[in-house]
Formats: C-alpha cells, sequence, structure tokens
C-alpha cells in the first residue's frame, strides 16, 4: 500500500538492480587509497584534524606516559571505515616517538604468530591490531596475561611432564582498531585502558582535511571547492581525500586545473555522487523502506534481502552514515525512514496519523 497517493514518485516501480554502487563514495580502503596514502597521513596530533575530545585526552595520557616513564595504556578504536583508526595508531607512535609493529587479527592464526611478535616487541613498544575483533580465541588468551601483566604463559613437555613457564615480556601498548566493537569479547574489552569511538567528522573538518591534502598533492583548492567536497564525504576522511584526487582531475581536463565551488560541483556531478553523498545503495534502501514498507519499521534482515546486500555490510558500511546523518532511525521493531530521509529522498513527509498506522 502506498501511503500518498497524490505523490508521483510513488508511481515508479522501484528498481533495485538499477542502483550502482559508488566506487568513490566506498568507505573501505582501495589500492588506490595506498598508493598516495603514506604521504597525507597526519604524523602527529596537531596534524590529526577533528576527534578533539578524543585527542584531548590522549595528550594527557600521553604526557603523562612520558612523564612517568611508563607505557601507555592499552587503547581502543573503534568506528566505521576510514575514520582515522590506523592512523592515529601511527600518530601516537609518533607522538611518543615508540616504534610501531602494525598486524591485523587475520594474520595471527597460529599461536607461534601472536607469540613471536609479543618476543620481538622492546620495551615502549606500540602493537597495532587491526579488525581485532577477529581474533581467535587462543590468540586471545595470549595477550590477556601479556596485556595485563606483560608475562607469556608458556607450556613445556608433554602429558605428567608438562611444564607453565612465565616468560616476561617488555611493556608495551596494545592499541587495537574495530568497526565491530559488538564482537569483541568481554575480557579482551576489559583490558583496555582506554576504549574510543570515532567519530564522523562534520563538514568543516572534513573542508579542513580537503585543504591539507590538497596542498601536499600541489593541487589549486578555494574555500568554497573544499566545502563541496567536504559536504559530499559522507562525513569520512578516507573519501573526502578520494574526491579531492578525482575533481583534481577533472579541474585539469576541462578546465586550468584550479578547483573551485562550480568546478567541484561540475566534477561530482560527473562522478555521480549527490549533494548529500548518498550513491545508488543508499538511495535504494530508502526507497525500500519508503516505498515497500509505508516507511518502516523494518528488520534489517528484510532490507538486506530485498537489496541483495549482506546484511553485516548494511550494518557496518552504510547505515552508520545514514543513522548519525538522522535519515533513519533504529527502533526495537526495525528501521525507519524520518522526515529529513523523506525530505531528502523528494517524498512528502507523510503527517504523524500515517506515520503512526
Ligand atoms: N583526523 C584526520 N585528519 C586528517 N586525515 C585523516 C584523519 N583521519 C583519517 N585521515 C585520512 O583518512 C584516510 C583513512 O584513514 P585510516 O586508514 O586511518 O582509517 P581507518 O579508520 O583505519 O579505516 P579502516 O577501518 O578501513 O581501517 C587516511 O588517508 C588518512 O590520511
Ligand atoms: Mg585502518
Amino acid at each position: 500500500m502506498a501511503i500518498f497517493s497524490d505523490d508521483e514518485n510513488i508511481q515508479k516501480p522501484l528498481d533495485i538492480n538499477k542502483r550502482t554502487k559508488n566506487k568513490n563514495l566506498e568507505t573501505k580502503e582501495t589500492a588506490f587509497d595506498k598508493s598516495f596514502e603514506n604521504n597525507i597521513r597526519p604524523k602527529k596530533l596537531d596534524e590529526y584534524i577533528g576527534q578533539s575530545a578524543l585527542k584531548s585526552t590522549l595528550k594527557i595520557s600521553i604526557e603523562a606516559a612520558k612523564k612517568r616513564n611508563k607505557p601507555l595504556d592499552h587503547l581502543l578504536f573503534y568506528g566505521p571505515p576510514g575514520l582515522g583508526k590506523t592512523t592515529l595508531a601511527s600518530v601516537i607512535a609518533n607522538e611518543l616517538e615508540a616504534n610501531i609493529k602494525i598486524t591485523s587479527a587475520p594474520a595471527l592464526e597460529r599461536p607461534r604468530d601472536i607469540i613471536g611478535i609479543l618476543m620481538s616487541l622492546k620495551n615502549g613498544d606500540i602493537l597495532f591490531i587491526d579488525e581485532i575483533h577477529r581474533l581467535n580465541k587462543v590468540t586471545e588468551e595470549i595477550l590477556y596475561p601479556a596485556m595485563e601483566d606483560f608475562f607469556l604463559d608458556m607450556t613445556t613437555g608433554k602429558a605428567q611432564t608438562v611444564k607453565t613457564l612465565r616468560v616476561p615480556l617488555p611493556k608495551f601498548t596494545l592499541i587495537g582498531a574495530t568497526t565491530k566493537a559488538g564482537e569483541l569479547s568481554g575480557p579482551l574489552r576489559d583490558r583496555f585502558g582506554i576504549i574510543h569511538r570515532l567519530q564522523f567528522y562534520t563538514t568543516e573538518e572534513l573542508s579542513k582535511v580537503v585543504s591539507r591534502t590538497a596542498k601536499i598533492l600541489e593541487i589549486s583548492i578555494d574555500e568554497d571547492g573544499a566545502a563541496v567536497i567536504a559536504s559530499r564525504s559522507r562525513g569520512t576522511p578516507r573519501i573526502a581525500n578520494r574526491l579531492v584526487k578525482r575533481v583534481a582531475d577533472y579541474a585539469f581536463v576541462k578546465s586550468d586545473g584550479k578547483v573551485n565551488a562550480k568546478i567541484a560541483q561540475d566534477a561530482l556531478e560527473a562522478l555521480n555522487i549527490d549533494d548529500n553523498g548518498l550513491d545508488g545503495t543508499d538511495k535504494a534502501l530508502l526507497k525500500l523502506i519508503i516505498e515497500k514498507y509505508d516507511g518502516g519499521p523494518v528488520g534489517l534482515e528484510t532490507i538486506a534481502a530485498a537489496l541483495g546486500e549482506d546484511s553485516k555490510t548494511i550494518e557496518d558500511v552504510y547505515e552508520p552514515y545514514l543513522l548519525q546523518e538522522g535519515i533513519i532511525q533504529r527502533t526495537p521493531r526495525g528501521r525507519k525512514i524520518s522526515p529529513e530521509g523523506y525530505r531528502l529522498m523528494g517524498y512528502k513527509v507523510p503527517s504523524l496519523q500515517q506515520q503512526l498506522f
């Protein structure tokens, strides 16, 4: 049942297969990102834009650790992809003038993988484990005493002759990063002294990211041009950085290479990125809730099945930004479109009564 018979949008059939995924708006890291990542990654806390609450906590902890000459507490960063978790880990290492070893949970398959890394650390080193929610049980259990008391519990011998050996480890700091804090086991989470969620960036903050990246890449861009790119980057620095490159290429080919608001708008339009940085999947999702489910609530699994997407992808990649912007809402009975969501998609906002029934 359509709610608004007077709305012409309703007449259009819902063609989900027509949606296109816009690679430029993917939050996951691509080979293209990696190729220019090292130059543009902030090195110091002062260059790291936004996340001000987290930065001030960190500044104090870093200073205290330095003064006491003790390692920093173990840190856990979580939040959607591309917000700067890995970057922050290396910034912290730079601030502490410490070495950093970078690994990720899927690479720590066998006990000897993690043991090897732990044994290779030196006092004050930082161990960064990405996707830490994917650690297996055995590796986790090796980490517990290592994190808590800086010991490795090793067993030697067989059957009756088995002996447990406590091997001391250097005092290191573990930094864990995950997009799925909910999937971390309780005991592991409890061993982190500082747990922090990274926030989406405001347009002002992303404008700074855009200007900074443009400067490093020697791209000429004015403030308005930066603001246009920022406002369409889904609150995510990784996307902002990618769009700067794309828009600069466009400016180079179509005009004198300088980026202003007009060029940025034209370029983003050519890239099929709308005013709000929503892509085909976002729009298909919103349209589905509005047209097929009268605005919701509708369960995540139902949405995923209808879109032909994995429910985890919807939950981890698409939803966080839509929720943050108040375009959709989470209710105990499923996802609902907000009045803002209706407006954004060009639909009339139903009256409160219509929304209730
Ligand atoms: N606060 C920031 N200031 C400036 N640039 C940033 C900031 N945060 C992230 N970036 C840039 O955004 C890009 C993505 O950051 P990063 O790789 O650290 O994200 P991530 O949270 O680790 O993502 P993932 O979850 O996919 O691992 C990098 O190119 C980095 O330079
Ligand atoms: Mg990362």
